[in-house]
């Protein structure tokens, strides 16, 4: 993959995030999502590519815009597939929380999991706990292995999870192992990218999410040297049916980060909201602020890039 492309992708993120910026708070996710999507597609139009939207904003009934198989760019170039969220975390957005982002990810033909809108049981942990986790086993057992790959006790260890009703049971199970907890709203491709930031008090990601944000997730701690494990949870016999139309058959399968997304991957996000890995968009007389990354699989490098955006001259999206 050309790695020129990491700056016209992160030229996305930053027109998604700009546009939704000027939502946050609005109490209006549609709105603010809406905002996010336009942009990005716009931008990802004016780009030279062949690019499929793999992971999207839905299935093409029900997504107007950067729907699954959805083609973007300017239609010739280099074949890429795309998984992207123009707003992670559309009701942080909305109410002005921390940490929505805006998150594309690239990867060469057929290399990402065509995951189904269906939830994914997920295990995200940085660099120094890679090669220690593993769904097949308990929650305790994964945070006793996590705690000594990073040399750190299980008391001291910090789990993130969703603060869902689901994750009663888990959150329990965790408590009584004596681990840290950090309930969030909503964004665990945050959480999970967190995991990989020294110093962002995030040790794991334990609990399930949604499966495509699993993959876009999967990218981004490819690049980082993290490690991830995913497993599909299928609540009704239709979700199976989605997603043997996805080509997936064995419903029970493991994902491992390879798994989830192969190959050389890139991935750029930009912030929307304040958050634990990359700021917010700021608004300044005439222009605004953005803060972005964008990683490469390959090399590993992670570039951070802060943008000052002046609308007078900046094309609209
Ligand atoms: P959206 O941006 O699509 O609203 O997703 C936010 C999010 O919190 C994801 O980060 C997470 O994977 C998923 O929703 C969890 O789903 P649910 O809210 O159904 O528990």
């Amino acid at each position: 993959m050309d790695r020129n492309f990491a700056l016209e992708f992160v030229r996305v993120t930053e027109a998604a995030a700009l546009e939704s910026a000027l939502m946050m708070g609005r109490g209006d996710e549609k709105a603010a999502d809406h905002a996010a999507v336009e942009a990005m597609r716009k931008m990802l139009n004016s780009i030279q590519f062949d690019g499929t939207v793999v992971i999207g904003e839905g299935e093409r009934d029900e997504a107007p815009m950067l729907f699954i198989g959805e083609k973007v760019g300017k239609g010739s170039g280099q074949k890429l597939d795309l998984a992207l969220d123009p707003l992670e975390g559309t009701t942080i957005c909305a109410r002005g929380g921390n940490n929505a982002l805006s998150v594309i990810a690239i990867a060469e033909e057929g290399k990402f999991l065509h995951a189904p809108d269906t939830y994914m049981e997920k295990i995200a942990v940085g660099p120094d706990a890679k090669g220690a986790i593993d769904l097949r086993l308990s929650a305790t057992e994964n945070l006793k292995n996590i705690a000594q790959a990073k040399k750190l006790n299980v008391e001291q260890l910090t789990v993130i999870i969703l603060d869902r009703p689901r994750h009663e049971n888990l959150i329990a199970e965790v408590r009584a192992l004596g681990s840290r907890i950090w309930l969030i709203g909503d964004g665990d491709v945050s959480a999970a990218i967190s995991t990989c930031k020294p110093g962002s008090g995030v040790d794991v990601l334990l609990g399930s999410g949604g499966a495509p944000e699993g993959v876009i997730a999967a990218a981004a701690l490819r690049c980082l040297g993290g490690d991830m494990q995913g497993r599909l949870i299928f609540r009704k016999d239709d979700e199976k049916s989605r997603a043997r139309k996805m080509g997936i058959t064995d419903f029970d399968r493991i994902y491992k980060i390879e798994d989830l997304a192969q190959g050389n991957v890139m991935f750029c996000a930009t912030g929307v909201t304040q958050g634990t890995y990359l700021d917010g968009v700021t608004f300044f007389k005439g222009g605004a602020k953005t803060h972005s990354v964008v990683m490469r699989s390959e090399s590993g490098t992670v570039r951070t890039i802060v943008a000052e955006h002046r609308f007078e001259t900046k094309p609209k999206y």
